[in-house]
Order: C-alpha cells, then structure tokens, then sequence
C-alpha cells in the first residue's frame, strides 16, 4: 500500500476511492480493480520493446481476470490478448477487440471453438497438438479460409514454481515435444498446408517465476529450434513468443525482480541469439496474465463470526472465501490482508482468515498480523487481481461477488454481483 492511498479518515483508498464508501455502495465480497495500475504495467512492458526497438506484441492472457471492461481497457492500451475459450473469445468479441490482436490457445480446442476461431479472424491460432491441425485443416477448407498459425513446443525446461503452474518440462500436456521430432513432425505438416500460414513458435513455462534464468533458458530454446528450422527446412520464424508467467510479490517472502525486468532480459537474450546465428530479430511476444492486473486487484471481505480455540490461532471469518478465491485452498498461496478501516494501525494479533465455504479447507490466510477487529470490520487483501474472480465458482451456491473499477477518483460497477435468483436461473424443474 502506498502511503497516498490512505485518506484523512485513514481509511484504504484504491484510484482516490475510499473503501468503506465502495464496500457500502456495492457490498462485499467485493473485487475491486485499480485501472491506472493495469494501464501502467501494460505501459511498462510496451517500453521495454520500444527502447530495445524490437517488433513486439505484448498479449494479455486473459485467463488471469476476464470480462467485457477489461477488454476494452487492454483494448485502449493497444494490448493484443490471449483466449483460451469460445467463453472468453465471445467475452472478447462482445467488447469489440480487434480480432487481429487475439490468440486463440489451448491444448483440447474444440471444433466449435476452431470454427469460432476462424470465422472471427483471430490473429493467430496457437497449435497445441496433431489431432488440432486435422481440425484446423477441416475447418479452413470448410471456411475456405486462410490463418496464421503458431507451433507451442514444450522447451524442456522446469519453472521454480508450484507443480501446477509448471508447464513447460517435457512430460507436460501442452505443446509438442521436441527430442522425440513432434514439433519437427508438426512443422512439415503445417508448412505442407496452403491455409496455415505459419508465423512462428511460442513456449510458455509456467507461472509466478522469480527467477531469470528459466525465461532465459525458454529463449535461447526458441531460437535454437528457430535455427534449426531454418536450416532444416528454410523456414525462417518470424515471431518468437515466450509466454507469460511473471511473478509478483504478495507476500514480504517474495522478492521478484519487476516483471519489465524478466522482459528487458528475455528480449536480450533472443538479440544476441538472434546476432550469433545471423538470425533476423524475430517480433518478440510476451503473454503476461498475473503481472497485469495481479497488483492492482483487492478483494474486500466483511468480517462475521470469530471463534477462538485456546492456545490456537483464533479464526477470523469473512463473508467469502474459495468461491471467490480458491488460490489458498487449492495453491497454498499467500497474500497480506488489512484492515480497510485503518491500514496502518498497529498490528496486535496473529488470526487465520477464514472463509464461509463448508470446508476446512477454506482459509484464506493461515497467519495474518492484523489490529483488533470486531464482527463488521472491513478487511482488504492486497494483491489478489488475478485468477480470483476468473476461477470463481458457486460452491455451496454463493453467488459470486462484484467487480468494480476504480480510476480517476471514480468507480464504476463492471461484473454485477450475482442474485440468488440468477444461482437457480439454469436450473429446470424436475416436478410435473
Ligand atoms: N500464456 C500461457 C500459454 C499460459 O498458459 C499462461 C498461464 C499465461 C500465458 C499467463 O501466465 P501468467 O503471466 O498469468 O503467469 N491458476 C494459476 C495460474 C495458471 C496459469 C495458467 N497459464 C494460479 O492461480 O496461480
């Protein structure tokens, strides 16, 4: 928190907007996004290709936070994004992104989505697999239809990071292998089709990576499979893309580097690849999820119930939870938590912040220093922008929170909360 986010009452403000007002106006659990935070970090990322005058594209990975304001926010920026779903693609389209700046991912498309896809125009499709180039073929002949295509391979290379965010070692169930010759397989075949036009190679590694070395690694990969293309089959790769995966601090136990840097690095890396092998400096890509709108996210939880087990932790319960963030229960992920009401006040006890799911599970914060609280207090987690609300669920039907939009002193509702009435909206009757 910086110092200019408390106001003379004392209170968490985010874009110039109190807290509690924001709490009061549209309830909690409430998400709350700080846009000139999610400006200035696309900005920051831009900046690096711009001063390193390379071709780039900087691809917001929508998977992190998606809905129609946020599209139209990465929109503004001049961001291009990823999409990994008919779901986030018709999100996308209903906020008029420019199709020509979206990348369809995924490691199972289906043939609706291809389809979708195609008769869109996205800008690149990322092939994943054989059995999607068989799809693709059929849907671009069925379209009669042309679209350019990406190969993901899987570098080989195992992130520092949870096991579930590691995706690029090679037992790995995303992109073609290369020891074994798929990716080389995949290229002829893409190569060998009219249709695909093949633009370049794109690896991802995984996520919330710390440390330099894996990206530098996953570069130097590219470029050397690159080569070996060109010289193989005279191909020459005009796009690099090295995903996304930056790390963020939550916690005082992280200490990343800023995710520019992770960049400045990378692009170092495929300049001076690209210069030994007299290679022509390929357009950079990036495919940052977290890094965007991660830190400029807050979740705001009012307090219930507290129960205090003697000699244990007392357990401080808020009106959310794994419903609306599941990263703690499923991830062992850590955040900091304030109190809204008085971020700085002296903190006087350790608690567990723990959510209203039916499971044990359901702790948010397993120790957080906080001041005295009482039920009623408002509670703020820092930090908590990405893959809160886009992996939300209606566990034990809680209907999941809203999503606001701060900026300029102004907010604005963007995902209305959802109703009781909207929980049993699919439902049919079963009686006569
Ligand atoms: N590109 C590809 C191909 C990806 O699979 C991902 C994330 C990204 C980019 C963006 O990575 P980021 O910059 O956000 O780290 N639910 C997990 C994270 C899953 C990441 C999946 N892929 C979590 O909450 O930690």
């Amino acid at each position: 928190i910086l110092a200019n986010q408390i106001n003379e009452k004392g209170h968490l403000t985010i874009g110039g907007v109190d807290t509690v007002e924001l709490a009061q106006k549209y309830g909690t659990p409430l998400v709350v996004y700080d846009v000139e935070q999610i400006r200035n970090q696309i900005r920051a990322f831009k900046k690096v290709f711009e001063k390193e005058k390379v071709a780039y594209a900087v691809s917001y990975a929508s998977k992190a936070f998606a809905c129609i304001a946020m599209y139209q926010v990465a929109n503004e920026e001049g961001a291009y994004i990823d999409v990994v779903s008919a779901g986030e693609l018709y999100t996308a389209l209903k906020a008029n992104f420019p199709t020509e700046r979206i990348s369809f991912h995924g490691n199972n498309k289906s043939l609706f989505e291809i389809e979708m896809a195609v008769k869109n125009h996205v800008g690149k499709i990322i092939i994943d697999n054989f059995h999607e180039i068989k799809l693709l073929d059929k849907v671009l002949r069925e379209q009669d239809a042309k679209i350019n295509v990406m190969l993901r391979i899987t570098p080989g290379i195992s992130a520092h990071t949870h096991e579930y965010d590691q995706t690029g070692q090679v037992d790995s169930k995303f992109g073609f292998d290369l020891e074994s010759g798929q990716a080389d397989l995949a290229l002829e075949q893409v190569l060998a089709n009219s249709r695909m036009n093949m633009v370049g190679i794109h690896a991802h590694i995984g996520s919330q990576i710390f440390e330099l070395n894996g990206f530098e690694m996953a570069a130097k990969k590219l470029m050397e499979v690159a080569e070996n293309w060109r010289s193989q089959y005279g191909y020459t790769a005009k796009v690099i893309n090295v995903g996304g995966g930056f790390g963020i601090k939550y916690t005082a136990e992280d200490n990343p580097l800023k995710p520019e840097e992770f960049v400045q690095a990378i692009v170092e890396t495929i300049k001076k690849e690209a210069k030994e092998a007299a290679f022509p400096v390929p357009e950079i890509d990036i495919e940052p999820g977290r890094s965007i709108v991660g830190p400029a996210g807050y979740n705001l939880y009012t307090t219930g119930s507290r129960k205090v087990v003697p000699g244990y932790r007392p357990y401080v319960t808020v009106d959310g939870g794994m419903g609306d963030n599941i990263r703690p229960a499923l991830y062992g992920a850590k955040y900091e938590t304030v109190l809204a009401t008085d971020p700085k006040a002296p903190l006087t006890e350790h608690v567990r912040i723990a959510g209203k799911y039916c499971e044990s599970g359901d702790i948010l914060a397993e120790d957080q220093a906080l001041p005295a609280t009482k039920s009623g207090s408002l509670l703020a987690m820092l930090d908590a922008g990405a893959y809160g609300y886009s992996m939300a669920s209606n566990y034990n039907r809680n209907p999941r929170p809203a999503v606001v939009f701060v900026e300029n002193c102004k907010a604005k509702l963007v995902i209305k909360r959802e109703s009781l009435e909207d929980l049993v909206h699919l439902d049919q009757s079963y009686e006569d």
